[in-house]
Protein backbone atom coordinates (compact mmCIF):
# COMPACT_ATOMS: atom_id res chain seq x y z
CA UNK A 1 0.00 0.00 0.00
CA UNK A 2 1.29 3.51 -0.58
CA UNK A 3 0.21 4.95 2.95
CA UNK A 4 1.39 8.62 1.20
CA UNK A 5 -1.09 8.40 -1.37
CA UNK A 6 -3.77 6.94 1.17
CA UNK A 7 -3.46 9.93 3.48
CA UNK A 8 -3.49 12.31 0.66
CA UNK A 9 -6.38 10.82 -0.91
CA UNK A 10 -8.29 10.78 2.34
CA UNK A 11 -6.70 14.26 2.97
CA UNK A 12 -8.45 15.21 -0.20
CA UNK A 13 -11.44 14.06 0.74
CA UNK A 14 -12.06 15.96 3.38
CA UNK A 15 -10.91 13.82 6.59
CA UNK A 16 -8.82 15.35 9.17
CA UNK A 17 -7.58 13.24 12.51
CA UNK A 18 -8.35 14.45 15.98
CA UNK A 19 -6.81 13.26 19.01
CA UNK A 20 -8.66 11.47 21.87
CA UNK A 21 -6.07 11.12 24.42
CA UNK A 22 -2.11 11.45 23.92
CA UNK A 23 -1.82 7.83 23.58
CA UNK A 24 -4.94 6.22 22.81
CA UNK A 25 -6.16 6.17 19.16
CA UNK A 26 -7.52 8.42 16.81
CA UNK A 27 -11.05 9.12 15.31
CA UNK A 28 -11.43 10.15 11.68
CA UNK A 29 -14.14 12.52 10.88
CA UNK A 30 -15.37 13.95 8.07
CA UNK A 31 -17.22 16.83 9.47
CA UNK A 32 -17.84 17.91 12.98
CA UNK A 33 -21.35 17.41 12.43
CA UNK A 34 -21.27 13.58 10.82
CA UNK A 35 -18.69 11.92 13.45
CA UNK A 36 -18.33 8.82 12.69
CA UNK A 37 -15.33 7.15 14.60
CA UNK A 38 -13.31 4.95 12.66
CA UNK A 39 -11.70 3.27 15.54
CA UNK A 40 -12.56 0.17 14.44
CA UNK A 41 -11.27 0.47 10.60
CA UNK A 42 -7.56 2.77 11.97
CA UNK A 43 -7.30 2.22 15.23
CA UNK A 44 -7.41 -1.70 16.03
CA UNK A 45 -7.67 -2.87 12.73
CA UNK A 46 -10.63 -4.80 13.19
CA UNK A 47 -12.97 -5.25 10.40
CA UNK A 48 -15.58 -3.24 9.19
CA UNK A 49 -18.03 -3.43 6.50
CA UNK A 50 -18.26 -2.03 3.06
CA UNK A 51 -21.37 -0.82 3.93
CA UNK A 52 -20.31 1.00 6.75
CA UNK A 53 -17.66 2.42 5.22
CA UNK A 54 -19.50 3.86 2.02
CA UNK A 55 -22.19 5.26 4.72
CA UNK A 56 -19.02 7.19 6.33
CA UNK A 57 -19.10 8.75 2.64
CA UNK A 58 -15.61 6.93 1.47
CA UNK A 59 -15.39 6.16 -1.88
CA UNK A 60 -15.01 2.60 -3.22
CA UNK A 61 -11.93 3.52 -4.54
CA UNK A 62 -10.35 4.33 -1.14
CA UNK A 63 -11.60 1.23 0.77
CA UNK A 64 -10.31 -0.57 -2.04
CA UNK A 65 -6.80 1.10 -1.25
CA UNK A 66 -7.18 0.67 2.86
CA UNK A 67 -8.04 -3.03 2.61
CA UNK A 68 -9.72 -4.99 5.25
CA UNK A 69 -8.59 -5.23 7.93
CA UNK A 70 -6.55 -2.17 7.51
CA UNK A 71 -2.59 -3.39 8.07
CA UNK A 72 -1.82 -0.58 10.17
CA UNK A 73 -2.78 1.69 13.19
CA UNK A 74 -3.08 5.29 13.90
CA UNK A 75 -2.37 6.87 17.16
CA UNK A 76 -1.95 10.38 18.10
CA UNK A 77 1.00 11.81 19.57
CA UNK A 78 0.82 14.00 22.58
CA UNK A 79 0.68 17.21 19.92
CA UNK A 80 -2.68 16.22 18.27
CA UNK A 81 -0.20 14.75 15.44
CA UNK A 82 -0.81 11.07 13.85
CA UNK A 83 1.39 8.33 14.23
CA UNK A 84 1.31 5.09 11.73
CA UNK A 85 2.27 1.96 13.73
CA UNK A 86 1.09 -1.64 13.73
CA UNK A 87 1.16 -2.21 17.39
CA UNK A 88 -2.61 -2.81 18.33
CA UNK A 89 -3.33 -5.38 17.88
CA UNK A 90 0.50 -6.58 17.05
CA UNK A 91 0.66 -9.27 14.21
CA UNK A 92 3.24 -12.36 15.15
CA UNK A 93 3.78 -12.50 11.13
CA UNK A 94 5.13 -9.04 11.15
CA UNK A 95 7.84 -9.60 13.64
CA UNK A 96 10.81 -8.71 11.57
CA UNK A 97 9.29 -5.99 10.01
CA UNK A 98 7.22 -4.29 13.22
CA UNK A 99 6.09 -0.38 13.10
CA UNK A 100 6.16 -0.22 16.81
CA UNK A 101 4.37 1.93 19.25
CA UNK A 102 3.55 0.72 22.98
CA UNK A 103 2.92 2.74 25.98
CA UNK A 104 6.64 2.72 27.33
CA UNK A 105 7.66 5.00 23.70
CA UNK A 106 5.34 7.27 25.23
CA UNK A 107 7.90 7.67 28.89
CA UNK A 108 10.29 8.80 26.19
CA UNK A 109 8.44 10.95 23.82
CA UNK A 110 6.93 12.80 27.12
CA UNK A 111 10.24 13.37 28.65
CA UNK A 112 11.77 14.82 25.17
CA UNK A 113 8.47 16.75 25.60
CA UNK A 114 8.87 18.41 29.09
CA UNK A 115 12.42 19.37 28.34
CA UNK A 116 11.86 20.30 24.58
CA UNK A 117 14.61 23.22 25.68
CA UNK A 118 17.19 20.54 26.12
CA UNK A 119 16.32 19.98 22.03
CA UNK A 120 16.26 23.35 21.13
CA UNK A 121 18.75 24.21 18.03
CA UNK A 122 20.13 21.07 18.64
CA UNK A 123 20.76 17.02 16.09
CA UNK A 124 19.16 14.30 17.42
CA UNK A 125 19.67 11.18 16.83
CA UNK A 126 16.49 8.51 17.20
CA UNK A 127 18.06 5.15 17.40
CA UNK A 128 15.28 1.92 16.37
CA UNK A 129 12.97 4.69 15.56
CA UNK A 130 9.77 2.68 15.04
CA UNK A 131 7.08 4.97 14.22
CA UNK A 132 9.03 7.78 14.45
CA UNK A 133 7.43 9.10 17.76
CA UNK A 134 10.48 10.27 19.01
CA UNK A 135 11.68 11.67 16.39
CA UNK A 136 8.67 13.87 15.81
CA UNK A 137 8.57 15.05 19.43
CA UNK A 138 11.99 15.88 19.52
CA UNK A 139 11.75 17.68 15.66
CA UNK A 140 9.17 20.38 16.99
CA UNK A 141 12.60 21.92 18.33
CA UNK A 142 15.33 20.67 17.06
CA UNK A 143 16.98 21.99 14.24
CA UNK A 144 17.33 18.21 12.35
CA UNK A 145 16.61 14.67 13.33
CA UNK A 146 17.62 11.22 12.12
CA UNK A 147 15.55 8.30 13.14
CA UNK A 148 17.52 5.20 12.20
CA UNK A 149 15.44 1.49 12.21
CA UNK A 150 16.27 -1.97 10.90
CA UNK A 151 12.49 -2.35 9.61
CA UNK A 152 12.43 -0.57 6.77
CA UNK A 153 8.40 -1.24 6.98
CA UNK A 154 9.06 1.63 9.95
CA UNK A 155 10.88 3.82 8.07
CA UNK A 156 8.59 3.54 5.47
CA UNK A 157 5.51 4.39 7.84
CA UNK A 158 7.56 7.36 9.22
CA UNK A 159 8.62 8.88 6.40
CA UNK A 160 4.97 8.52 5.03
CA UNK A 161 3.83 10.38 8.35
CA UNK A 162 6.52 12.86 7.73
CA UNK A 163 5.26 13.55 4.47
CA UNK A 164 1.65 13.90 5.28
CA UNK A 165 2.29 16.19 8.69
CA UNK A 166 4.41 18.33 6.63
CA UNK A 167 7.61 17.82 8.48
CA UNK A 168 10.70 18.39 6.94
CA UNK A 169 13.22 18.36 9.52
CA UNK A 170 13.52 14.97 9.78
CA UNK A 171 15.37 12.22 8.21
CA UNK A 172 14.58 8.08 8.39
CA UNK A 173 17.31 5.83 7.58
CA UNK A 174 16.69 2.25 6.67
CA UNK A 175 19.80 0.35 8.56
CA UNK A 176 20.45 -1.64 11.28
CA UNK A 177 22.42 -0.73 14.56
CA UNK A 178 25.58 -3.05 15.37
CA UNK A 179 26.39 -2.77 10.92
CA UNK A 180 28.81 -0.91 9.51
CA UNK A 181 26.87 0.53 6.99
CA UNK A 182 24.40 2.34 10.12
CA UNK A 183 28.03 4.01 11.32
CA UNK A 184 28.79 4.71 7.79
CA UNK A 185 25.24 6.82 6.85
CA UNK A 186 24.97 9.41 10.09
CA UNK A 187 28.22 11.45 10.89
CA UNK A 188 30.07 12.13 14.30
CA UNK A 189 28.58 15.37 15.72
CA UNK A 190 25.62 15.26 16.97
CA UNK A 191 24.33 16.80 19.78
CA UNK A 192 21.70 14.10 21.53
CA UNK A 193 20.54 11.01 20.92
CA UNK A 194 17.27 9.26 22.09
CA UNK A 195 16.05 5.90 22.00
CA UNK A 196 13.51 3.64 23.40
CA UNK A 197 15.48 0.35 22.97
CA UNK A 198 13.82 -3.38 22.02
CA UNK A 199 14.75 -4.62 25.70
CA UNK A 200 12.63 -7.88 25.88
CA UNK A 201 14.44 -11.06 27.93
CA UNK A 202 14.30 -13.16 24.70
CA UNK A 203 13.57 -17.45 25.70
CA UNK A 204 14.74 -20.51 23.71
CA UNK A 205 13.20 -20.63 20.31
CA UNK A 206 10.68 -17.66 20.96
CA UNK A 207 12.42 -14.47 19.40
CA UNK A 208 10.71 -11.34 18.80
CA UNK A 209 13.28 -9.57 16.62
CA UNK A 210 11.24 -6.10 17.21
CA UNK A 211 11.23 -6.56 21.28
CA UNK A 212 14.32 -8.83 21.96
CA UNK A 213 17.00 -6.88 24.23
CA UNK A 214 19.53 -10.08 23.54
CA UNK A 215 21.06 -11.58 26.34
CA UNK A 216 19.41 -10.67 29.75
CA UNK A 217 17.30 -7.67 27.79
CA UNK A 218 20.60 -5.21 27.85
CA UNK A 219 22.69 -6.39 24.88
CA UNK A 220 20.77 -4.36 22.00
CA UNK A 221 20.36 -1.09 24.45
CA UNK A 222 23.90 -1.43 25.25
CA UNK A 223 24.69 -1.59 21.51
CA UNK A 224 22.28 1.34 21.24
CA UNK A 225 24.73 3.25 23.31
CA UNK A 226 27.68 2.45 21.95
CA UNK A 227 26.50 3.85 18.79
CA UNK A 228 25.59 6.83 20.23
CA UNK A 229 29.06 7.50 21.47
CA UNK A 230 30.53 6.98 18.22
CA UNK A 231 28.22 9.40 17.09
CA UNK A 232 27.74 12.39 19.35
CA UNK A 233 30.10 14.84 19.86
CA UNK A 234 31.88 14.92 23.25
CA UNK A 235 29.22 16.66 25.80
CA UNK A 236 26.36 15.41 23.39
CA UNK A 237 23.95 13.30 25.88
CA UNK A 238 21.52 9.71 25.44
CA UNK A 239 18.23 10.00 26.86
CA UNK A 240 16.91 6.48 26.71
CA UNK A 241 14.50 3.95 28.45
CA UNK A 242 16.56 0.05 29.44
CA UNK A 243 15.73 -2.98 31.93
CA UNK A 244 18.37 -3.17 34.60
CA UNK A 245 17.99 -7.04 35.15
CA UNK A 246 18.74 -7.61 38.84
CA UNK A 247 20.85 -10.79 39.02
CA UNK A 248 22.55 -12.42 42.30
CA UNK A 249 21.40 -9.12 43.80
CA UNK A 250 23.39 -7.00 41.41
CA UNK A 251 21.71 -4.09 38.94
CA UNK A 252 23.62 -5.94 35.56
CA UNK A 253 22.87 -2.62 33.37
CA UNK A 254 23.67 -0.17 35.69
CA UNK A 255 27.01 -2.03 36.21
CA UNK A 256 28.14 -2.01 32.56
CA UNK A 257 26.76 1.39 32.69
CA UNK A 258 29.59 2.04 35.05
CA UNK A 259 32.81 -0.08 32.77
CA UNK A 260 31.99 2.19 29.74
CA UNK A 261 33.73 5.41 31.87
CA UNK A 262 33.20 7.50 28.68
CA UNK A 263 29.67 8.22 29.50
CA UNK A 264 29.04 10.54 32.99
CA UNK A 265 25.59 9.66 34.48
CA UNK A 266 23.29 12.49 35.12
CA UNK A 267 20.14 10.80 36.07
CA UNK A 268 18.64 7.10 36.61
CA UNK A 269 14.75 7.45 37.17
CA UNK A 270 13.48 4.11 37.92
CA UNK A 271 9.84 4.12 36.09
CA UNK A 272 9.06 0.76 36.98
CA UNK A 273 10.52 -1.64 39.91
CA UNK A 274 9.04 -4.82 38.37
CA UNK A 275 8.92 -4.12 34.48
CA UNK A 276 6.87 -6.79 32.48
CA UNK A 277 6.34 -8.86 35.95
CA UNK A 278 3.13 -9.94 34.93
CA UNK A 279 3.44 -10.94 31.46
CA UNK A 280 4.48 -13.69 29.61
CA UNK A 281 7.41 -14.96 29.04
CA UNK A 282 8.82 -14.97 32.43
CA UNK A 283 10.43 -18.18 31.89
CA UNK A 284 13.37 -16.36 30.06
CA UNK A 285 13.83 -14.59 33.06
CA UNK A 286 14.51 -17.89 35.53
CA UNK A 287 16.70 -19.35 32.10
CA UNK A 288 18.96 -16.26 33.09
CA UNK A 289 18.72 -15.91 36.83
CA UNK A 290 16.63 -12.54 36.67
CA UNK A 291 15.43 -11.86 39.74
CA UNK A 292 13.28 -8.54 38.88
CA UNK A 293 13.85 -6.10 36.02
CA UNK A 294 13.74 -2.30 36.90
CA UNK A 295 12.77 0.16 33.86
CA UNK A 296 15.08 3.02 34.13
CA UNK A 297 14.97 6.20 32.60
CA UNK A 298 18.78 7.11 31.41
CA UNK A 299 20.52 10.35 30.80
CA UNK A 300 23.91 9.99 30.18
CA UNK A 301 27.00 12.47 28.90
CA UNK A 302 29.51 11.71 26.46
CA UNK A 303 32.67 12.82 28.20
C1 LIG B 1 10.79 -0.87 21.34
S1 LIG B 1 10.79 -0.38 19.65
C2 LIG B 1 10.82 1.40 19.82
C3 LIG B 1 10.28 2.15 18.63
C4 LIG B 1 10.10 3.66 18.86
N1 LIG B 1 11.37 4.32 19.11
C5 LIG B 1 9.16 3.91 20.01
O1 LIG B 1 9.61 4.44 21.04
O2 LIG B 1 7.98 3.59 19.89
C6 LIG B 1 12.46 -0.77 19.17
C7 LIG B 1 12.76 -0.50 17.70
O3 LIG B 1 14.12 -0.83 17.45
C8 LIG B 1 14.22 -1.44 16.17
N2 LIG B 1 15.46 -2.21 16.18
C9 LIG B 1 15.73 -3.39 16.77
N3 LIG B 1 17.01 -3.73 16.62
C10 LIG B 1 17.58 -2.73 15.88
C11 LIG B 1 18.89 -2.49 15.39
N4 LIG B 1 19.89 -3.34 15.62
N5 LIG B 1 19.09 -1.36 14.68
C12 LIG B 1 18.11 -0.48 14.44
N6 LIG B 1 16.86 -0.66 14.89
C13 LIG B 1 16.60 -1.76 15.61
C14 LIG B 1 12.95 -2.26 16.03
O4 LIG B 1 12.63 -2.50 14.67
C15 LIG B 1 11.93 -1.34 16.73
O5 LIG B 1 11.33 -0.47 15.81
Amino acid sequence: MNLSKLFSDLLGAGYGWTAKTPDQLLSLRKTSEKFRPLDRFFGLGLSVSTDQLLADGLTSGLIAELGNPAPFAVSSDAAGGYLIHDHWPPRPENAAEYVHLGPESFYVAREIQKHAEAFSEKTVLDLGCGSGILSFFASTSSTRVIGIDSSSRATTFARDTAAARGIQNIEFIHARIGSDAADAVVGSDFDLAAFNPPLGVPSGEDTRPHRDGGKLGIEVPLLFLDFAKRHLKPGGEAWFICGNPIVGGKPLFLAELKFRTEWELLESRCLDPYFNQSVARKHGYAEQSITRIELLLIKTRRR
